[in-house]
């Protein structure tokens, strides 16, 4: 009995020391916390000096704050016009316009810069939008663009074109599958694939399977990767219930490796690649951007090895080893992840490039996994459906995306992938870094974020700067950007000539002016206080402190 009781304290105490110390490693607690922050804002006489800056700077950033609005509003008249009219009838588009900056900061700056959300075309590495302004795209449609989106629109015409003769019939699959599947298999290294809708859905069956043939409930995730939107994955703030059946380990750590050594209950290890740039940090957005705390930095070999170890534990203790490759999988080479770091996985997800296009999320595994049903058990099966998996359309571009994998054109994009964009990093920094500027890249072959060097309050200003240097970017800023694999040396230079004019002309703005003594830490802390004040306000309503707050209006 004390044995068993001693066991399991040493399990918790275990699990404990395997968590990040950072609040997205306390998935509960980051719930609670995010429920106790008020909300509060900087008023127009705030906003340009929150730091403390003295009067000529604040004119010189509110100046440069003006110019880029006026700006703003004479390039994207029609379509802040046209967004004006369904911004409240779609929630999407309000919740991202919301969380573009830090809170403290998101309506002025709403009411300078309304969103705009309609383009019109793409052509080579540029997006036109509503207003005709051509803009380098370094928004990568949220991963999907690996290739250039002249490579997608032919996939998805002559895929359309392969299929039309079915049409919409669901159930049966259209010949060109028989491909698909084949050169999946081949791709992943694995026996089976299932075919589904997006990439949430691909890790939910991948957790599912994994839970079924292990008889286990917990799945773990490493600290702030991402895995989709559905429950089991997000543990902490964004899903209104906590997920009982999800450990949260830190990434890279060899106490995540005890825990998975030890514990008895865990039916799978999900691994997002992509977690590589940034280990136990969530996916960089500007709206979290309070400070210049954000850093980012890929050691491949170091991450090799990791998964590795992962590997090794997961044989060990017969857990499921899945790598979510739904955002990494064809960007980092043919084989994705697996081959690039050299481990294989149990199970593989893709999604977002594969289908050439158009809504995909795909399940390769080992054939011991991905059975849904018992020879031994006829009742005790695992079930899976949707009404639109292998659409003929989807499978029709994923046969064109698959089979131009396999041409010289796509292979020399492959070529020298690491070389070139490391290359490209590396030059732009140098750049950066003799023109004094706080701003440095950090890579993961084509996936980039921005980091800052010196304490600020402001980085996130950079994004509209960019934006107005005639680069997209997606609501995130520039937490993410996302270059196709198509980009040329000149188009990439002209890129890179813009970032450097960007922060060179935020610079001269004034908002990376700051104080001697300012550090990342006192800025964390300032914050914290106001938060506090802003809890106590009066019992009529008015904040404690002279900062606004709807409340007092
Ligand atoms: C690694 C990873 N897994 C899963 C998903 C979810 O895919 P989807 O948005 O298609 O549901 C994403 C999406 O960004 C992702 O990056």
């Amino acid at each position: 009995m004390l044995a068993v009781l001693l066991r399991k304290l040493h399990l918790r105490l275990q699990l404990s020391r395997a968590k990040h110390r950072s609040l997205a490693g306390h998935a509960r607690m980051a719930r609670r916390f995010a429920g106790l922050v008020p909300f509060y804002e900087y008023g127009e006489a705030q906003f340009f000096r929150v730091d403390g800056a003295p009067d000529e700077v604040a004119a010189a950033r509110r100046a440069g704050f003006m110019r880029l609005s006026a700006l703003w509003q004479q390039r994207h008249k029609r379509n802040v016009e046209l967004t004006g009219t369904v911004i409240g009838g779609i929630s999407d588009l309000q919740f991202t316009s919301r969380y573009r900056v830090p809170f403290q900061f998101s309506r002025f700056v709403r009411e300078h810069f309304k969103s705009g959300a309609f383009v019109e075309s793409s052509s080579g590495v540029s997006i036109i939008d509503l207003d005709g302004n051509r803009l380098y795209d370094l928004t990568g449609s949220y991963g999907m663009n690996v290739f250039g989106y002249d490579f997608y629109k032919e996939c998805i015409a002559r895929g359309s074109e392969r299929v039309c003769d079915l049409g919409p019939v669901l159930g049966a699959y259209h010949p060109v599958t028989a491909f698909n599947v084949r050169r999946l298999l081949e791709i992943s290294g694995m026996d089976e694939v299932s075919f589904h809708m997006s990439g949430t859905e691909a890790v939910m069956q991948a957790v599912r399977l994994a839970r079924y043939h292990t008889r286990r409930s917990h799945l773990v995730r490493f600290c702030g990767a991402y895995h989709g939107w559905w429950g089991d994955v997000q543990p902490g703030a964004g899903n209104p219930l906590a997920a009982r059946e999800t450990y949260t380990l830190k990434d890279m750590d060899a106490a995540a490796l005890r825990v998975l050594e030890n514990r008895r209950d865990i039916a799978c290890v999900l691994v997002n690649p992509l977690q590589a740039l940034h280990p136990n940090v969530s996916a960089p957005g500007d709206s979290t951007l309070v400070d210049s705390g954000r850093s980012a930095h890929f050691d491949r070999e170091a991450y090799g090895r990791w998964l590795e170890k992962l590997r090794a534990v997961c044989s060990r203790r017969g857990i499921v080893l899945i790598f979510d490759e739904v955002f990494v999988g064809f960007r980092l080479g043919m084989g994705g992840a697996q081959e690039y770091f050299g481990v294989r996985a149990d199970m593989v997800t893709y999604g977002k490039t594969v289908a050439g296009g158009l809504p995909i999320g795909v399940l390769c595994g080992r054939a011991q996994y991905m059975r849904r049903f018992r020879e031994d058990r006829p009742a005790d099966i695992c079930f899976a459906r949707g009404t639109f998996n292998s659409h003929p359309y989807v499978m029709g571009a994923m046969y064109e995306f698959l089979h131009r994998l396999d041409s010289d054109a796509v292979r020399a994009l492959y070529a020298d992938l690491d070389a070139v964009w490391n290359g490209r990093a590396r030059a732009l920094n140098e750049r950066l870094s003799a023109a004094q500027l706080p701003v440095r890249i950090a890579n993961l072959s084509t996936i980039w974020t921005v980091c800052y060097t010196q304490p600020s309050r402001y980085n996130w200003m950079l994004q509209y700067y960019l934006r107005a240097a005639g680069i997209a970017l997606s609501w995130v800023g520039t937490g993410r950007l996302i270059f196709s694999l198509n980009y040329t040396a000149a188009e990439f230079a002209e890129v890179a000539d813009r970032i450097l004019s960007a922060a060179r002309a935020m610079q001269e703005d004034g908002w990376w002016w700051a104080q001697p003594q300012l550090t990342n830490k006192s800025i964390k802390r300032r914050l914290l206080k106001e938060m506090i004040q802003a809890r106590c306000s009066w019992p009529d309503g008015r904040p404690i402190g002279s900062m606004s707050s709807p409340r007092s209006k």
